[in-house]
């Protein structure tokens, strides 16, 4: 187990953020969730467990233990004509991982190509895009608790996934490790090609007949069009959920503006669309010091160059309450705020 003390943060989160962490602890192996319990106890100080930093801000120095996944390794645990079944440990990077599968032609996980972050990250949030999300691939999460070191093997079923959530995100989880997750993968999978970006794109580049290959390409054609590479500009994806809101106050919302996008969810409910709320309150480019909204997607936050965590907190404030005065609708971040 690999400890650092007083640390900067700043490389291991992709907004860029500098924040001074307590300790620092590296988990590369099994072996150390053995002395983890006793460190914990020891100290009596909070714990955060950071995946790829790419969906977390700090807004201060943090007087805690973070403890950074670095569990590497993947492998085939069952194959049959139709799928293959791989088991991930948590701290691979979710992109290669994507890109790997690919490349075999293992279908189901190719639209969620260029999302950053980590396998265990992934899990726990539930990333979607472009009409995926990773909860369809998804058999088994296993966790190991950080104070007892006891393991649990969740079904898909058991970690409760919905709109870029799951039980791993409730407080009472906040103990709980994502050591390792099994996704199903097709040999010949049907391609999700329905998602509005997605079919333009290949209608744009006349690809008729697409291969798994195809999808991922446009996927990363049309992301680098939207979204912030983080290596060259800090973000942290989209800052904000689509907020889900009751379908009568949707309606009211669309007699009055009558282009405002709505995704059915069920009978009761519908998601609307945040960046197209944030855009139409003029807010693109909208600036606080460094931290800015994207000029290209409205609904990611990015750090210019040196915002302080202070100007990404007010712009947050600032997009939140003009987005609320002119639809009544409060957004509330998909990013975890620290
Ligand atoms: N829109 C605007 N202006 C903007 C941004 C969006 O008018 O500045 C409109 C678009 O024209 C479209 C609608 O809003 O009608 C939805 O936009 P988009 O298709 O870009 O998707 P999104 O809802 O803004 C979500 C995910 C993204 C994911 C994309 C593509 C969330 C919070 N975000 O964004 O995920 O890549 O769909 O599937 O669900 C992330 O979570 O970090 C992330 C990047």
């Amino acid at each position: 187990m690999n400890i650092q003390e007083n640390f900067d943060i700043q490389p291991y989160n992709t907004f860029g953020i500098h924040a001074i962490v307590r300790y620092l602890v590296s988990i590369t192996e099994m072996d150390d969730f053995k002395s983890l319990p006793l460190f914990l106890n020891n100290k009596n100080l909070p714990v955060f467990i950071l995946g790829g930093g790419s969906n977390v801000l700090f807004t201060k120095d943090f007087d805690g233990i973070i403890i950074k996944n670095e569990l590497k390794g993947k492998r085939l645990i069952n194959e049959t004509k139709k799928t293959v079944t791989l088991e991930i440990q948590s701290g691979e990077i979710w992109t290669d991982l994507v890109d790997f599968c690919v490349e075999k032609e293992w279908g189901g996980i190719e639209n969620l190509v260029s999302i950053p972050g980590t396998m265990g990250g992934a899990s726990v949030q539930n990333i979607g895009a472009y009409g995926a999300e990773v909860a369809q691939v998804i058999q088994t999460v296993t966790t190991i608790n950080i104070r007892t070191g006891a393991t649990k093997t969740f079904s898909n079923f058991e970690c409760q996934y919905g709109y870029r959530k799951s039980i791993f995100k409730n407080l009472e989880y906040k103990d709980i490790f994502v050591l390792n997750t099994t996704i199903t993968l097709s040999k010949n999978a049907v391609l999700k090609t329905e998602y509005g970006a997605v079919k333009t794109e290949l209608e744009k580049q006349q690809i008729l007949e697409p291969k798994l290959s195809d999808i991922r390409n446009v996927i990363v054609a049309i992301r680098k069009e939207k979204l912030p590479d983080v290596k060259e500009l800090g973000s942290a994806g989209s800052f904000f959920k689509n907020p889900v809101i009751p379908i009568e106050k949707a309606r009211q919302l669309q007699q009055q503006y009558p282009q405002i996008p709505i995704y059915p969810i069920d009978n009761n409910t519908v998601k609307l669309a945040a960046g197209w709320l944030i855009d139409q309150c003029q807010l693109r480019r909208f600036r606080i010091g460094d931290a800015g909204v994207h000029d290209k997607q409205a609904l990611v936050l990015v750090n210019h160059g040196n915002a302080s965590s202070n100007d990404i907190l007010q712009l947050v404030e600032h997009v939140q309450s003009t987005v609320y005065q002119k639809y009544g609708v409060l957004l509330t971040p998909e990013a975890v705020i620290i």
